[in-house]
């Protein structure tokens, strides 16, 4: 069993949406059982809210579903149930380090390093595009996928 948890600011819009684009990749390909998956924020701006409108309105424009979600802070003791925290960009890293303290086991990633277009993914929250951001949402999940199958991390009933 592998635990993802993906980071942004305020836990409704692009931890949301990674959260449910990742969610529809591994239930496609039968491995749900196998890989829990969840998000947080750093802040606590957004605490007990659900995701963001235009965010579900992309989800539903790109057929991925989506259950009642209630923004949640990251906490410091999470660092050690989770194998792979994702953040958006180098500001949700920082973040992530400042909640957690350092980072010794090498879980902290973001999320585009996973691809050859090692960029941050911008707030839609701010920049108002939801389409660029889940483009990069969806290009950063499909390479997190073929790592994790890659490194072995993943294992197929036979
Ligand atoms: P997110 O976007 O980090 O992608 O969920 C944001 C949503 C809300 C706020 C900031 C970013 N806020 O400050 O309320």
């Amino acid at each position: 069993m592998i635990k993802v948890m993906f980071v942004c600011l305020g836990n409704i819009c692009r931890s949301p949406m990674a959260e449910y684009i990742f969610k529809d990749m591994i239930k496609k390909e039968k491995l749900n059982s196998k890989i829990i998956v969840t998000s947080r924020g750093t802040s606590r701006e957004e605490e007990g809210n659900d995701i963001y409108y235009y965010a579900k309105e992309k989800l539903e424009e790109e057929g991925i579903s989506y259950s009642k979600h209630k923004a949640q802070q990251l906490k410091k003791e999470e660092y050690n149930q989770y194998d792979y925290i994702i953040g958006m960009d180098e500001g949700n890293i920082r973040n992530i380090i400042r909640i957690v303290g350092k980072d010794s086991e090498n879980k902290v990633y973001k999320l585009l390093d996973f691809t050859n277009d090692k960029r941050d993914i911008l707030d839609p929250w701010y920049t108002g595009n939801f389409t660029k951001a889940y483009n990069d949402i969806q290009k950063g999940c499909k390479e997190l996928f073929n790592y994790l199958k890659k490194e072995g991390k993943i294992k197929y009933e036979r």
